[in-house]
């Protein structure tokens, strides 16, 4: 993962990298760093942890040089540390590199380099890069990038700069993201738009195999056999605004707030003329849904729409075992790729093997002009608006939306189905009146080590989503299970210790599901229940009672989550731990 950012231009460099650093931040805060050409000299300055103490450490020190690079890491290879921090350097301290993705055979590179008596400071893949370019270098770093890059294997993006030649920074995209930010009289590189957004807002991505040279005058792409390339500027809708908390203490709650717009945006998106369907689900044998985390989750929602509403019969596979399974695939299949990012590097390899056996493919994303946007046959945009928090929250129900969307197109009710999609955005606002509650009853649960999660039918992702929730921003170890199959297994961790939460609206499964919660209290667990308000049978059998309002049982999993996003939310919060930025994770996750 990593983000990477470079400014080229008339203004010092240092605040606008470590400004767009912050924004890149989600992408992984193992170490961050900066390299700058001061003077014809380079300089590195790089810090252990997040980007305030690579900020502390640069107080008080004048550097004024107008282009430089930045990073903020992620570790794959090499644990995080001074040594594995970016940017790298060549021996001489003239070439720095900022490096996101993973180089495949740097360990045969790094022997080679080593033959030739090259002495390594690091662990990382991305010190042999410097040390190549350094080695290839004969006055011209645009040449040397090229005679380095088709020797690099693996998915990355990398930008480099030298004191050779102050005001140009070299870049290239392969498999990992890479944009170019246009300004006037400078110009910009970042992993993603976001980064530059307060500085330019007319932006060019690159594709894969394409290499990029910035100067404050210029931009110029070129294959890897450096042939120009020629791109389109795009003028991106988003504004910075948007990307701030608004008074929120944290963006994971302020984008739990914002479903009701992100939900609401993405319907009329969708609906408006320019994102028809080019074609009718019926047309397909088979549907696949491809994703990972969350978006598998709303994965798996969306299975179950499909198949009532077309009757298709529809698998969702983690993305990351579909690539290296044998399951056969071809022309008759609709293979969906789901991703916020647009860039997961397993659904993406997924999409991209799907169409290469002559499956049609559609995209759900959430960043225009990603890599799963731009190789998919046909995309499907949630119009969420950028997620910074880590856990995806507002993304996910935006997902749930064009999942919906989708699954009734060519739908023979598809008005009034729609219509009914319509009105979630006012139910999600009721249901997030009841975050007071939510806060005070978390406030019970903050010592407890180790959740379960139920529900049924459509809950039951709701239920996985809850406990992926709670997981990954409060560390607390939670686990979701169909409430079905407790007792063939999970029911024996229950105890008068254990809480367990109850996705129970009053659905199909609704009596099923209360019988499982029987079971739960028969053993002393402790029961949360989400269900409807004035479900007072439901509120009698649970120490504590979620409500939210009543709905139509198919759009129940745009409820049902809300007060487990809030839930997760306040325990983290409560727990004095950091919700946006949580340990080992990263926002984009573009290594295998
Ligand atoms: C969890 C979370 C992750 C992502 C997963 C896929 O809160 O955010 O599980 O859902 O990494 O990311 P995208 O949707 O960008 O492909």
């Amino acid at each position: 993962m990593c983000g990477i950012i470079g400014y080229t231009g008339k203004e010092a460099a240092l605040p606008l990298i470590l400004g767009g650093l912050e924004r890149l931040e989600y992408r992984g805060y193992d170490s961050a760093g900066v390299a700058l050409i001061e003077n014809g000299s380079l300089v590195v300055e790089k810090r252990v942890g997040k980007i305030r103490e690579l900020v502390k450490n640069l107080w008080g020190k004048p550097y004024r040089g107008r282009t430089g690079i930045g990073h903020t890491r992620w570790a794959t290879h090499g644990e995080p540390s001074l040594e594995n921090a970016h940017p790298h350097t060549d021996e001489r301290g003239e070439f720095a590199v900022v490096h996101n993705g993973i180089v495949e055979n740097y360990l045969e590179l790094r022997r080679e380099l080593e033959d030739r008596g090259v002495s390594f400071r690091s662990d990382t893949d991305t010190e042999v890069i410097a040390h190549l370019i350094a080695g290839a270098y004969e006055g011209d770093l645009l040449s040397a990038v090229l005679a380095v890059v088709n020797r690099l294997r693996g998915a990355f993006a990398f930008a480099v700069v030298t004191s050779k030649e102050p005001g140009r920074i070299v870049g290239v995209k392969q498999g990992s993201p890479l944009v170019v930010g246009v300004g006037e009289g400078e110009n910009f590189l970042a992993s993603d738009i976001p980064a530059i957004l307060p500085y330019t807002r007319r932006v060019i991505t690159l594709s894969d195999g394409e290499v990029v040279d910035v100067t404050p005058e210029g931009v110029n792409i070129y294959d890897f056999n450096g042939n120009p390339v020629t791109k389109e500027v795009v003028l991106v809708p988003w504004d910075i605004i948007s990307a701030e908390k608004a008074g929120f203490k944290h963006f994971m709650l302020k984008e739990i707030y914002e479903q009701p717009k992100a939900i609401g945006d993405t319907i009329r998106g969708l609906v408006s003329a320019g994102e028809a369907l080019p074609f009718d689900l019926r047309e397909f044998r088979r549907i696949l849904l491809i994703a990972c985390g969350t978006s598998y989750h709303a994965g798996l929602v969306g299975k179950f729409w499909i198949e009532k509403f077309t009757g298709v019969p529809t698998e969702v596979l983690y993305a990351s075992e579909f690539r290296y399974a044998d399951t056969p695939v071809n022309e008759d299949d609709l293979v969906v790729g789901i991703s916020q990012s647009g860039e997961t590097i397993d659904t993406k390899f997924a999409v991209n093997f799907a169409r290469e056996k002559g499956a049609r493919t559609l995209a759900v994303v959430n960043v225009v002009g990603s890599s799963i946007d731009r190789e998919s046959d046909y995309t499907l945009y949630t119009h969420a608006g950028p997620e910074i928090g880590v856990a995806a929250t507002k993304t996910f129900t935006a997902q749930l939306a064009a999942l919906y969307y989708l699954s009734i197109s060519g739908h023979p009710q598809s008005e009034t189905l729609l219509s009914e999609l319509m009105k979630v955005p006012a139910l999600v606002e009721e249901a997030l009146e009841r975050a007071e509650e939510i806060e005070r009853v978390s406030q019970d649960y903050l010592r407890c080590r180790n959740f379960l999660y139920l529900g049924r039918y459509l809950s039951y992702p709701i239920a996985l989503e809850g406990a992926l929730k709670l997981k990954e921003i409060s560390y607390i170890h939670a686990e979701g299970y169909p409430a079905g199959e407790m007792k063939h297994g999970p029911i024996a961790l229950i105890d008068e210790s254990m809480p367990v939460v109850v996705v129970a609206p009053q659905d199909r499964v609704y009596e099923k599901t209360l019988s499982n919660v029987e079971e739960v209290r028969t053993r002393k667990g402790r029961v949360i229940g989400v269900g409807f308000e004035g479900d007072d049978r439901l509120a009698k059998m649970c120490r504590e009672f979620l409500e939210i309002p009543p709905a139509p049982e198919d759009l129940t999993p745009f409820l049902t989550v809300v007060p487990l996003q809030l839930l997760a939310y306040y325990i983290a919060s409560k727990l004095g731990l950091d919700v946006d930025q949580p340990r080992n994770l990263a926002k984009t996750v573009t290594v295998e």
